[in-house]
């Protein structure tokens, strides 16, 4: 059997594919949910949408700081796996939940898969970074989504026979799902806004909102670039940024504060803004995908593609960068070419998987 150890929303998300896939192809698979997000609008919503099975298990993890969370799922997971027959564990991303899920399957020497591997931002101080370089280095499957990614791994001495290019899951997600949105939603419309006339921005990373100069920084370039193009910005609100804004007592002056979307509103968001500004590692790839410019409120990305290919721009926090970024971006033709793959990537991984099953 195939374990799938999901625990957020990107995960949620960007597993969909494979989830579908594996429905479709009737393989023995089982999702353990880690319960690392569990707010309505950062878990559930994506199930109902999606329309995806209930999780078979759910750890109910929740909230707290990195180490008593990380402990806390691995414990999970393993009392799960100890109890099931499973050849694999498939973790997909960079987040306290595939790093727990991927060490607590290695020492019970389960196969790992680590989807959404090689990505490298070569910034250590990010908690993610730290996630994804352990999990790659213990996983026996690298599903790489580029051919960056793939040399990010060979450079690090990871073998090339572990590593598989599969294109991105979010690509598939996007695909799947667009028609789908359109049909079901008119998020624009009860918005109030008109397509390619308002922007939208999203930022929760630690090192952004955890940091009051940082996120203060964030609020008053939105602000700026709100006067700038007199265009309406939608920022729907991560948990965490809203707590933090609340600590800091900030009063953030020219955008429009929303609670998280579904995807498929959100999706909507993206695909009709002139401009998105984020944070996000999953955003940068899913504007990148949709043709809509970025400006990423980093001073580096592990989505380089996004940069090469002309479509994302790095700006950090400082508000006249920001300022300036909107300004260069906003002007940009939408005529790059997506970088992350054809929308198949679910099915391939599974191939891989099912194939190793099979021996
Ligand atoms: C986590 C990931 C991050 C990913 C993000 C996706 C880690 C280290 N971080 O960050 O890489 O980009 O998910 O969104 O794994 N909270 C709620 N409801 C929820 C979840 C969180 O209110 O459903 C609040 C809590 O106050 C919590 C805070 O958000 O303390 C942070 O949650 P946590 O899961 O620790 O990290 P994220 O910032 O969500
Ligand atoms: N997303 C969403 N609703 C929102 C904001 C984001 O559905 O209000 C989706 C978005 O389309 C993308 C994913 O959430 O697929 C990105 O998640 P997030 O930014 O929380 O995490 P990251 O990608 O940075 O790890």
């Amino acid at each position: 059997m195939i374990t799938l150890v999901l625990g957020t929303r990107p995960e949620i998300i960007k597993f969909s594919p494979v989830i579908r896939a594996a429905e479709a192809a009737t393989i023995d698979y089982c999702v353990i949910h880690t319960g690392q997000h569990y707010s309505f609008e950062m878990d559930q919503v994506f199930f109902a949408e999606l329309d995806l099975p209930a999780p078979t298990f759910n750890l109910d993890v929740g909230s707290g700081t990195h180490a008593v969370q990380t402990g806390a799922i691995m414990a999970g997971v393993e009392r799960v796996l100890m109890e099931k027959n499973c050849s694999e564990v498939l973790v997909q991303g960079d987040t306290n939940t595939v790093l727990a899920g991927a060490l607590a399957a290695k020492k019970l020497q389960i196969r790992v898969g680590h989807v959404e591997a090689g990505l490298r931002s070569f910034d250590r101080t990010m908690p993610e970074e730290i996630n994804r370089v352990v999990a790659d280095h213990i996983a026996d499957h690298l599903f790489a989504p580029t051919e960056t990614s793939r040399s990010n791994l060979l450079a690090e001495g990871i073998a090339d026979d572990t590593i598989t290019v599969t294109g991105n899951t979010i690509v598939d997600a996007l695909y799947q799902n667009r028609e789908i949105a359109e049909e079901k939603c008119s998020t624009l419309q009860a918005m109030g806004l008109e397509s390619r006339d308002y922007l939208l921005a999203t930022f929760h990373r630690a090192e952004n909102v955890d940091n009051q100069v940082r996120l203060a920084g964030v609020l008053e370039g939105l602000a700026r670039v709100h006067a700038d193009t007199g265009l309406p910005v939608i920022v729907p609100v991560h948990p965490r940024t809203a707590k933090m804004i609340d600590q800091f007592n900030l009063d953030p002056k020219g955008v429009t504060l929303v609670p998280p979307q579904g995807f498929l509103e959100f999706l909507q968001l993206e695909a009709e803004a002139a401009l998105v500004l984020t944070d996000s590692g999953g955003v940068q790839e899913e504007t990148c995908i949709l043709k809509v410019p970025c400006v990423t409120l980093r001073e580096n990305t592990e989505r380089p593609e996004t940069i090469t290919v002309g479509a994302n721009l790095l700006a950090g926090t400082d508000p006249a960068r920001i300022e300036q970024a909107a300004a260069m971006m906003l002007g940009r033709t939408r005529d790059w070419v997506n970088p992350f793959g054809d929308g198949k990537a679910g099915e391939r991984i599974l191939q891989v998987c099912t194939a190793e099953l099979e021996r």
